[in-house]
Order: C-alpha cells, then structure tokens, then sequence
C-alpha cells in the first residue's frame, strides 16, 4: 500500500465529523508541528454520486487520512513526503450552494442597484434570472461546459474539493436537463466532486407568466423526474421560495414530488421576504435552507426540529449590499450552520469560498474557527456527506489543503489574496502553486 506523508505542518486544523452544533463550533483541536499520512488504497471504494460514467470517482475509493498527530510521533512509511513548509493544514473546502454552470453576465444589475435599485425591482422590471435563462437556453452542453471549467479551475486553486452545482437557469424541461449533463461532464473532466441539484422551481418562465402551477407541472411530471432519478442527474432538488418565484404551498409540491424520486431537498429560504419558507423546511425535514437573511424565531424552531442545516450565503448580501442572516443568533441556537459562495451571475458573482469566510467573519461575527468549521464538515452535511469529507479523521478521505501562512486566522485576515499552496484531491496532488516565502 502505497502512502503519502506530509511533514513541517506549523498547524493542523483538527475538524471534527459534523454536522458540528453551533455553540461547539468554535473549540476544535489544532496540533503544533504536525504530521499527517495519506494511504493510498483501492480499498473501500467510494460510490460515484454520478453513477457509471460520472467518472474519476467510481474508480475507486483512493487516498484516505491514515494517520495524524504530532510530528514527533509520526510512524515512518515508504512513500513519498510533502513539505507543508511551515504552512497551516485542514480538511479541503465544500461549497455546499452553487450556480456555477451559467452563460452571460449581469454587470449592468450590478450597476443599477449602486444608483439605487434594489434585487427584487430589477427582477420585475424584467432583468433578474430570466436574463441568464436567455443566455444559458442559447448554449449547448458543450459552450456550458467550456465556460463553467475554468470556474472551477479557479475553485479548486483557491482550496474547494467539492461543490454543489444547481441547474435553474434552463426553465424548461429540455434546458433543465442540458444543465444537468453539463454538470455531468464536468465532472470527468476536472478533480472537484460536483453534487448535481435539480433547480427546475427557481422562477417562473415567461412563456408561463401567471401560470406557475402549470409550470410545475411540467418540470415536475413523472417521465422527467424518472428520467434524472434513473440517470442520476440530479442528487437533490431545491426551490426558490420567496414572492417573486414560488410560495410555500407551491414549495412544498416540488419538495414532495422530487422526494418521491429520491432526491433529498433544499430550499431557497427567507432571502428577501419571510414568507415562512423556513417553517416549510422544518416541517417537512429538508436537508438545508439556505439563505436565510429574514429567518424569524419560529423558522429558527423549525429548523431545530426538522434537524436541517441552515446555509448561510454572505456573499450574496456582501454583493447586493443588504443585511446579513442573523449568524449569531443561529449559532447561539445551536444549530450546524454552513457556509457557501452561491456563486451566481446575478445576486453574488463571488467564486472565492475564502474570501466569502472572510466575510462572515468581519460581517457576521463568525471566528475563524467557525467559519472554517462551517464550510467543511457541516457543509459535507448540507450535502449528505459528513462520513466521508470535510473532517480530520483517519478513514476519511484525503481531501486536504495547505495554505502559506502558519494559521486560520491568518488566512482570514487577509481576503482577496490566494493563500493556499496546496491542493490534495482524494489523496493526489490536484493544485500546487508557486507562492513566495510568505510564511
Ligand atoms: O441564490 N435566489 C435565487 N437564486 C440566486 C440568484 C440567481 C440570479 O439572480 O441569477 C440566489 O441568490
Ligand atoms: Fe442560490
């Protein structure tokens, strides 16, 4: 068995297996002059989310965390070693709430809400997701694809192994599901794990305009969720539930229907109204609501019971220049809050997860213990997948990043500069940049 020892690691960021509540979310171990061992096996192979033809992963389960402590007491194997060079080691990042596969750009919207308008009038005044739906309808799978690989290029370099990528820009049946194959091909093409998530209800399409439920009809009949049930397109499904796109009674439909088929549900909650789409995650156990800049205490009770995790996007109202979800108060309520880009062209054109921890630590108040905590292991929670990634466990897989400077909050302290050095991806070398002697 073949393994990989990294040495000279000045911190190790001991995460926990989540979801991790939120009032332990700031004590974790971090072990001084630390050493960490990657056994390299085909053992206990991983099963692709993807299935047959989602490639690189349903090859086999391939570097997992055998070993961690402190240098001094590392057991030697043969195989290769990494020099961490001084620098701050932890679990990879998971961008648990994305819309990376999109064509066009918003700028102008950009614009217009700095002279003085707000999401919700440009969205009305016929801008807003539609104009992307136009962009992205004109595409094919392959100019989907092109445009989305360097974006995750970039995801990658700045530390992200896996990321959840929504459809929703396609509204259509035919363009939902181009948008779930580019996921698909996406994924044999580059090292991040993609979570594929089925957006169909994320607003009404013009040629629907005051029909909605006849909309819903027909992204949700059952030859087309048979379909991306049998081909596993899609993992998860997700609603966009606020008064400009769907109400909670519509919600709920889409959560229910696209359960039937096996997909596990997340909801676009409380981001510009309450409309009590947090209550509905609650009740009906959805895995995530995410969002939620106007969660009230009765959503917030809805959530404990209904034990979803709330998935905070403070880059989104960085981006719009609106108040930020109440993180504190979630924290406080110790629930296992996550943290995501929602990269987007519309609403938070923010690809860099760091930069989005940086601001909830300055904007939210959240340390950089709980940043990082909330964008590893409970972000592998908003996606099902805290047994396998986002923690510092031996068995776990080897999904690890190196940053070039000597701690987490270091790193948080500087946004907008790439601080990681290293990539590890399931165990291989994914990303390896030349940085200077920063440490
Ligand atoms: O998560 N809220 C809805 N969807 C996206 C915005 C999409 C867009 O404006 O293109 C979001 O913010
Ligand atoms: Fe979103």
């Amino acid at each position: 068995m073949e393994s990989l020892t990294i040495v000279n690691i000045a911190e190790l960021v001991v995460v926990p297996q989540g979801p991790v509540p939120g009032r332990s979310m700031g004590q974790f171990q971090r072990i001084a002059d630390a050493a960490v061992i990657i056994e390299l096996t085909r053992e206990n192979p991983s099963v692709s989310p993807l299935g047959k033809g989602g490639g690189r992963i349903a090859e086999g389960g391939r570097g997992r965390i055998a070993w961690f402590g402190r240098r001094r007491d590392c057991p030697s194997r043969s195989g290769p070693t990494l020099d961490a060079g001084g620098g701050c080691v932890l679990p990879g990042l998971v961008d648990c709430h994305t819309h990376t596969v999109f064509a066009g750009t918003r700028e102008n919207e950009f614009v217009r809400r700095i002279e003085g308008k707000t999401y919700e009038q440009i969205a009305r005044e016929g801008g807003g997701i539609r104009v992307t739906v136009d962009a992205v309808r004109a595409a094919s799978v392959e100019g989907l694809v092109e445009l989305a690989l360097p974006r995750l290029q970039r995801m990658l370099e700045h530390g992200v192994t896996t990321v959840e990528i929504k459809s929703g820009y396609g509204l259509s049946v035919e363009h939902e599901l181009k948008m779930l194959e580019a996921i698909r091909r996406l994924q044999g093409l580059q090292p991040i794990e993609l979570v594929p998530t089925y957006l169909g209800a994320h607003t009404t399409p013009g040629e629907f305009d005051d029909r909605p439920d006849a909309y819903l009809d027909s992204i949700l009949a059952d030859d087309v969720l048979g379909r991306i049930r049998d081909e596993r397109l899609a993992e998860f499904c997700d609603v966009f539930c606020e008064t400009t796109a769907f109400t909670v009674e519509q919600s709920r439909r889409v959560l229910t229907s696209c359960a039937r088929y096996g997909l596990g549900s997340k909801i676009h909650a409380d981001q510009l109204n309450q409309i009590g789409a947090s209550r509905l995650a609650g009740e009906i156990g959805a895995v995530s609501a995410d969002h939620l800049e106007k969660i009230d205490d009765a959503g917030i009770a809805a959530l404990k019971a209904g034990g979803c995790i709330p998935v905070l996007l403070p880059g989104c109202a960085f981006f719009l220049g609106v108040p930020q979800a109440p993180a504190r108060k979630l924290l406080e309520a110790n629930l296992p809050v996550a943290l995501a880009t929602d990269f987007n062209p519309g609403s938070s054109m923010i690809e860099s997860l760091p930069l989005v921890l940086s601001i909830a630590c300055t904007q939210m108040r959240m340390t950089p213990t709980e940043a990082v905590v909330a964008a590893t292991t409970n972000a592998a929670a908003a996606l099902r997948r805290a047994d396998r990634i986002g923690a510092m466990a031996v068995g776990m897989q080897a999904d690890l990043i190196v940053l070039d400077v000597p701690t987490l909050d270091r790193w948080l302290y500087e946004p907008g500069r790439n601080c990681v050095r290293t990539v590890i991806k399931e165990g291989k070398l994914a990303v390896q940049r030349k940085v200077g002697s920063r440490i």
